[in-house]
């Protein structure tokens, strides 16, 4: 068996659980770290320090947001949120510690999201994050032309004009959902 914590998050004790409001620190911890990998990559002025503040944190809470995180050995390793829309559920705020980043804590996360609705689902990113783009087409999302991007993100998404034209929305209609997963490559669990 691979050592170290890796080998721990693929084959050993690891829980998929709603958040509770009493982690908000822990939350906000994790996505204001994880967020780093944007900066000097978004356009500059679309970034800012910290990335997530505590009051948008909690108006995105208040909105509908959903956090659902992974927890090893009592350590939350990522989060992931879901807001329901209606008609579609979107998928909302995906941030893992940057030290546990590829080793499957999102693909658990977002599996564990997508079997909880029947509904499309849609996620919307900052253009320029190409792995964040590459890990939910890996997940059988597909990238919307930019015509369709401008409705879903005005419909469902409180976002300004500027962030319209520097995100792309992936979507994933229920119908793909039992597609088989494109295996990533090489050994993951050694990363
Ligand atoms: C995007 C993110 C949530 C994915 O979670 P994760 O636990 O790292 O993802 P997994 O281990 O399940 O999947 C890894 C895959 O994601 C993509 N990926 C994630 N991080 C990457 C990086 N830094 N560079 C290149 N590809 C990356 C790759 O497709 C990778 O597949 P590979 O390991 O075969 O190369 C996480 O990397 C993260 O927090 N990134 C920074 C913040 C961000 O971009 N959030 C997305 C907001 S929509």
């Amino acid at each position: 068996m691979p050592d170290g914590i890796a080998s721990g998050i693929e084959e050993e004790i690891n829980v998929i659980r709603r958040c509770t409001e009493s982690e908000l620190a822990t939350i906000l911890e994790i996505i204001n770290l994880a967020a780093q990998a944007y900066k000097g990559v978004i356009p500059d002025d679309r970034w800012k320090d910290p990335y997530m503040p505590l009051e948008e944190l909690r108006h995105e809470i208040d909105d509908g947001v959903v956090f659902w995180g992974m927890e090893h050995n009592g350590q939350l390793l990522g989060v992931m949120g879901m807001q329901d829309k209606g008609d579609v559920a979107l998928i909302r705020h995906a941030y893992v510690r940057p030290h546990f980043q590829k080793r499957g804590v999102g693909a658990k996360l977002l599996q564990h999201l997508e079997g909880m609705t029947q509904k499309t689902i849609l996620v919307g990113t900052w253009a320029a994050a190409t792995w964040a783009i590459l890990f939910y087409q890996r997940h059988g999302y597909v990238l919307v032309s930019d015509e369709e991007k401008n409705r879903l993100l005005k419909k469902h998404w409180s976002v300004p004009k500027r962030q319209i034209e520097t995100s792309v929305v992936l979507a994933k209609h229920v119908h793909d959902r039992s597609l088989p997963q494109k295996p990533a490559s090489g050994d993951r669990s050694r990363r």
